[in-house]
């Protein structure tokens, strides 16, 4: 059987900096990968060649057997950190440019029947990541979490097959990071999707995932830090019941982030 994304042997550089190198394995269709590692290893490097802005520099990287195509499409929606919104539409009607763009390339617009139907669809999105109530607001009125339900609606309206997320909570407070995680959680089930979350925070990458990927250097010149690029150190698959648990990767992971306290104080309190 084909897996859903694979890659072969997959590297990119930019000119002389190698930023990612042989990385190498498949992932099934509706998995949620998160992925972790110090800043500067390539993770948003590696979600740019899912989502088809940059190529890969050498190996393979395919998508249902295909390469991933050169430019964005309608399967892959991304959510970064901070996103871009059209300040003078409304929330309601920047979900439903998704659609106008898609029907009408060159006046980016629609009118009557079908701007109704777009509309309507941007509700129903709305009502999924509980934005309801502000579908006439503007975006500049809208709190860090409503922004990135926003951002959310926006990726899930042209119903991608692939949910990318850039620290897509990094600059939330903890409370309305969990109920931006519920949502998540939900949203993955109910749609299928395959998700890849780059997180900073490695609880975050225990709670979602249903797998976690550490990008580091195996290797490492020290008159020379761009001849080498990071690869997957580590693919661990986590259990639903109980993702934290210690096993040996786990700690040694947790180790090499230097946050091992953190995470067993976690993994002792859910006990
Ligand atoms: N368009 C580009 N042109 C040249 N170099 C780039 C480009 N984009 C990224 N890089 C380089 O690739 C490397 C990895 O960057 P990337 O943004 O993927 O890291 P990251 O792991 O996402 O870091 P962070 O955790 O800080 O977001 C860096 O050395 C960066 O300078
Ligand atoms: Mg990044």
């Amino acid at each position: 059987m084909t897996a859903f994304i694979e890659l072969n042997r997959v590297s990119k550089h930019y000119g002389g900096n190698v930023v990612l190198e042989n990385l190498s394995c498949d992932v099934s269709e509706g998995e949620f990968v998160t992925l972790v590692g110090a800043s500067g290893c390539g993770k948003s490097t590696f979600l740019k060649l899912l989502l088809g802005t940059e190529g890969v520099t050498s190996g393979h990287l395919l998508m249902s057997g295909q390469a991933v195509p050169l430019e964005p499409s309608a399967e892959r929606g991304i959510v970064f950190q901070k996103y871009s919104v059209f300040p003078h539409l409304n929330v309601r009607e920047n979900v439903a440019l998704g659609i106008e763009f898609d029907g009408n390339p060159w006046l980016g617009r629609l009118f009557g029947k079908s701007r109704r139907a777009a509309l309507q669809q941007a509700d129903d999105w709305l009502e999924s990541v509980g934005l309801e109530q502000a579908s006439t607001q503007f975006p500049h009125e809208l709190s860090g979490g409503m922004q990135q339900r926003l951002a959310l609606a926006q990726a899930l309206i042209k119903k991608p097959k692939i949910l990318l997320l850039d620290e897509p909570f990094g600059a939330l407070d903890p409370g309305i990071r969990k109920d931006m995680h519920e949502l998540v959680l939900k949203l993955w089930k109910k749609h299928q999707l395959t998700v890849f979350m780059v997180t900073h925070d490695l609880q975050e990458g225990f709670h979602l995932g249903s797998r976690l990927w550490v990008f580091d250097k195996v290797r490492h010149d020290p008159h020379a830090p761009n001849r080498f690029g990071s690869t997957i150190t580590y693919d661990l698959p986590l259990r639903a019941e109980d993702p934290l648990a210690m096993t040996p990767e786990v700690n040694e992971i947790t180790d090499q982030l230097s946050i091992s306290s953190n995470v067993k104080q976690l993994r002792l309190a859910t006990k």
